[in-house]
């Protein structure tokens, strides 16, 4: 008898995630640990304390996933266990794959191991659920910074991405310089909130071109400025940076949006969490008479509903993994790509 639901779970980086997921994608629930804590101290994620701090949470987190959608370890009430594969640092994603291989051979039931970056695309869809397709999805987090056509579930066209930095990475770099600690973007989001924006001018890279984004010489010009100008306030600072790193996502993706039409804009990824960049989708969007999915902060940053909604689609779609699947730290999601 099936029951409709699937286990997801999640260590790719610096939380560990279990959710439960209904084949419809409601979800039954969602616990996310964050290790962030433990790696503020060291200005960035350390590979091997986040391997071994999934170790020590992975299996309450587990439970406590199961137990809020009315089942247990030993009466799970799941058809299948979905679980990030990749791409990820290798250490945290082999703890949550053995757990998920574990639990499988146990309750007998199929793996379905899930691409990190094919659940962000997903995370829309849990709360946006008629979605309008073709959706141009720009994708920014600390590693990733793209913008990709999605013309349904497991249909994806890569348009563009950065040619050096992630988007998270540009905001965690420019927020280390500024002394506002790790992870720097939500900090230097907040400062931002409180300056002028138009108090530093500064570049904004390739905007004429393309769907590529360079997010590099942005640094390199706060840096210079600041050095130039030491009495500048640090929220102008911070205002000055954001206008001009969401300046270029936006102008970018709504290009992405003219090229192929799209109905929504869609965002995802730690970075679609920044108030300015949603404050701009949403307003170009409108301009522009689409949609603009933008995902709750929960399910912007990692977590297991995510992989669980992706899950689904791979079970209906390609069917379970084996269970000889190995780990895959640098996982590229299947794409097609312009020459
Ligand atoms: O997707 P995510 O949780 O982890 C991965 O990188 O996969 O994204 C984390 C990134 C970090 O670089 C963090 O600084 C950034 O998202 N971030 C933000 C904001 N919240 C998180 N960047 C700018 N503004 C924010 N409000
Ligand atoms: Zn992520």
């Amino acid at each position: 008898m099936t029951t409709g639901r699937i286990l997801a779970i999640e260590s790719s980086c610096d939380e560990t995630a279990a959710a439960v997921v209904t084949r419809d994608l409601r979800v039954l629930s969602s616990v996310v640990s964050s290790q962030i804590a433990l790696h503020e101290s060291f200005g960035g994620v350390v590979p091997e304390i986040a391997g071994r701090a999934h170790l020590e949470v992975m299996e309450p987190v587990i439970e406590a996933a199961l137990r809020e959608a009315g089942g247990s370890i030993t009466e799970p009430g799941v058809d299948a266990v979905a679980v990030t594969a990749g791409p990820g640092l290798i250490g945290s994603l082999l703890v949550g794959l053995s757990s998920a291989k574990a639990l499988c051979l146990a309750w007998g039931l199929p793996l379905l191991a899930v691409n990190h970056m094919e659940g962000h695309l997903f995370a829309a869809q849990l709360e946006v659920p008629d979605l309008a397709f073709p959706a141009v999805t720009l994708l920014v987090s600390g590693g990733h910074t793209e913008f990709i056509e999605v013309r349904g579930p497991g249909q994806y066209r890569l348009l563009g991405a950065t040619i050096d930095d992630a988007a998270g990475e540009a905001y965690d770099k420019v927020a280390r310089y500024l002394g506002l600690g790790y992870p720097g973007g939500p900090a230097l989001d907040r400062l931002a909130q409180l300056g002028n924006p138009k108090a530093i001018s500064l570049p904004r890279a390739m905007k004429n071109e393309g769907l590529d984004v360079s997010f590099s010489g942005l640094k390199s010009a706060v840096i210079r400025a600041v050095d130039g100008d030491p009495s500048l306030a640090i929220e102008d600072i911070a205002a000055s940076f954001q206008a001009a790193a969401v300046d270029v996502l936006v102008i970018k993706a709504m290009r992405a949006v003219d090229l192929v039409g799209a109905r929504t804009l869609v965002l995802g990824g730690g970075v679609a969490a920044n108030s300015e960049l949603r404050r701009r989708c949403a307003e170009e969007a409108h301009a522009a008479g689409i949609a603009c999915a933008l995902p709750s902060m929960a399910m912007c940053t990692d977590n297991a509903a995510m992989i669980g909604a992706a899950g689904w689609h791979q079970f209906l779609s390609v069917g379970p993994s084996s269970l000889r699947m190995a780990a895959n730290p640098s996982w590229q999601l299947d794409m097609e790509r312009d020459a």
